[in-house]
């Protein structure tokens, strides 16, 4: 289940692929991390990592869009995806901590982490990379 970084993750703007592999490589730990059966207090330190990262890296590409002059509808949009994560994701930390059923936890994260991830890379973050791009051309 582990997530592959492929040539079709990247945005184009170094800044966001550098932490985008980050990233992957967080939830590739905790994705390890719980096939291999890890104790409770590993596992939650990996996803208090991973919050952590979230954030900070949310926060990075919301300011990079603003300081770029970013459409704001496309801004506001991208802001609501990461939004919506930020919500699923820590659900998904509250069902872990209240209940102790990991598969439940493996097949939620797939969604939540893995597919949320990959396709907001692939669609939301690559137009701010084409963004980037244009206004470079037009300098
Ligand atoms: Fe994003």
């Amino acid at each position: 289940m582990d997530i592959k970084w492929t040539e079709d993750l990247t945005v184009g703007v170094d800044s966001i692929d550098d932490q985008h592999k980050e990233l992957i490589s967080i939830i590739n730990n905790l994705l390890k991390a719980i096939n291999r059966g890890d104790a409770r207090d590993e596992i939650e330190k990996v996803i208090a990592f991973l919050k952590n990262y979230v954030a900070t890296h949310f926060a990075m590409e919301e300011t990079l869009m603003l300081r770029i002059k970013y459409p704001n509808d496309k801004f506001l949009e991208h802001e609501r995806q990461h939004t919506d994560f930020w919500e699923n994701f820590n659900e998904l930390v509250a069902v872990f901590n209240n209940d102790h059923s990991l598969p439940l936890m493996v097949n939620t994260m797939k969604e939540v982490l893995v597919d949320w991830l990959v396709n907001h890379i692939c669609q939301t973050d690559k137009a701010i990379g084409v963004f980037v791009k244009k206004q470079q051309s037009l300098v």
